[in-house]
């Protein structure tokens, strides 16, 4: 495990996400309502729109563009999505949350 920081708790707000770049690599990290953060490749695995604009309920992330729904420990999605998201791990320490992108 190699978590690295990418985000303050509060940079972004319950129900909503944003996109960063960490080592070369854009990633989507979103949190849900009861305040969980996840982080998954940024480019939705349909047509590669951002994935930090997704409305976020009930465990999954709904990508904006054309609703594939993606669960958010899995990273499989429903139609028209046939490929997973890449999902990692993240760690809150603090008011710091960090993200293993070699787990
Ligand atoms: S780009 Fe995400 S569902 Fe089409």
């Amino acid at each position: 495990m190699s978590f690295i920081n990418a985000v303050t708790v509060d940079e972004i707000e319950p129900g909503t996400g944003k996109t960063i770049e960490l080592e070369g690599q854009a990633v989507a990290v979103l949190r849900d309502d009861a305040g969980n953060f996840y982080a998954m490749d940024d480019a939705c695995p349909h047509a590669g729109y951002t994935m930090s604009e997704g409305e976020i309920d009930d465990g999954c992330v709904e990508c904006f563009a054309h609703g594939a729904r993606f669960d958010l420990v899995t990273g499989e999605p429903d139609s028209p999505a046939h490929e997973p998201l890449a999902m990692y791990p993240v760690e809150v320490d603090g008011d710091v949350v960090k993200v293993d992108l070699h787990a």
